[in-house]
């Protein structure tokens, strides 16, 4: 284990698509556990706009959100004292390694990915790279001899792919990568959206985080219900609602829904109304930070510097390893 850093401290690492606004579930699913590990090692956090190729040909739009995403993960509590927060484009060298991966990955292993197969169902085009999508994710992981991974429940696969490649190389190649761990948080990690099913822009069952008042309020209002009557006692378990509020409220007043719920007497729309205001004013601080960063013109391309350049640094040793242990330079 010479070849690795000799440090014992821990390496978390993750990314995230810039796939417009980022909602609710991004930031339960992914940023705020990502955001509570970095002060426990050193973070290495990006924006994946190298994988958003896979579903967007349009360059103005490309550069913005990945813009966006950064801000907003800024105003979501990132510390770039801690975190080196950085564009996954900054980092070309992932595609080489990306390449050098591919060369060793069965196709097998590719073929059984849910999440191509749910994407061509949702009629995205098949293409090369969205095949290979989880090979450029084994290199964003490997090229920082990454320790944990913090993603959402829908990522696991792809950790386990990432693992199966790491692997493959070292068996091939000798000893040339650390095993990635995955952090999956347990109760946050998959967010219900507006219908039941997961939280996903995709099906367009989204609250975004950085809404306008008047918006979050009718995405709230527009959760799905059933006919249940207002006096009827009601399953919190099965409801959205219910769901959502125990995400942002104090386990005391999540208690005193579930009983609510439980108790019969209360609307829908009712609960609905006591969600939207605790939402509203659990991201308050984060909209209040957001605007305090746009008063600065140039933080979030310093920012942005900042981490592209540590992350280069330690991206450049690996390449050395990798390089030399297949034998090209
Ligand atoms: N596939 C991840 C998502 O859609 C984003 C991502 C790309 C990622 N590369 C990564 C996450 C590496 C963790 C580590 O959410």
């Amino acid at each position: 284990m010479e070849r690795f850093r000799p440090l014992n401290i821990m390496r978390i690492l993750s990314g995230i698509q810039p796939s417009g606004l980022l909602h609710i579930g991004n930031y339960f699913g992914m940023m705020r556990p990502a955001i509570a590990l970095q002060a426990q090692g050193e973070a290495l956090y990006f924006i994946a706009d190298y994988h958003a190729l896979t579903s967007l040909h349009d360059p103005d739009a490309l550069r913005e959100n990945t813009r966006r995403v950064a801000l907003d993960f800024l105003a979501c509590g990132l510390d770039p004292e801690r975190a080196a927060l950085f564009r996954q484009s900054d980092v070309p060298q992932v595609a080489e390694l990306a390449w050098i991966l591919s060369t060793v990955t069965p196709m097998g292993l590719l073929e059984r990915a849910h999440s191509y197969k749910d994407k061509i169902a949702r009629g995205l085009a098949s293409s090369a790279g969205l095949f290979s999508y989880p090979v450029l994710m084994a290199a964003d992981i490997l090229i920082y001899d990454s320790d944990v991974v913090p993603v959402g429940r829908d990522q696991k696969q792809h950790l386990e792919v990432t693992r199966d490649i790491a692997v493959k190389m070292n068996e091939i190649f000798g000893n040339v990568f650390k095993l990635p761990e995955p952090r999956i948080h347990a109760d946050a990690a998959t967010v219900p959206g507006l219908d039941g099913q997961k939280m996903s822009k995709s099906y367009g069952n989204t609250i975004d985080i950085f809404a306008e008042e008047k918006e979050m309020r009718k995405r709230v209002m527009n959760i799905v219900t059933d006919s249940t009557p207002v006096e009827a006692a009601k399953d919190p378990d099965a409801s959205v609602i219910f769901q959502l509020f125990s995400l942002v409220a104090s386990p005391h007043e999540a208690a005193e829904m579930r009983s609510a719920f439980q108790k019969g007497g209360r609307g829908y729309g009712d609960f609905k109304q006591q969600l939207f205001a605790k939402l509203w004013e659990y991201f308050e601080p984060m909209r209040k930070r957001r605007r305090e960063i746009l008063t600065q013109p140039d933080y979030l391309d310093d920012v942005l510097a900042a981490g592209a350049a540590r992350a280069n640094m330690v991206a450049d040793e690996v390449m050395r390893r990798v390089r030399s242990a297949v034998g090209v330079r």
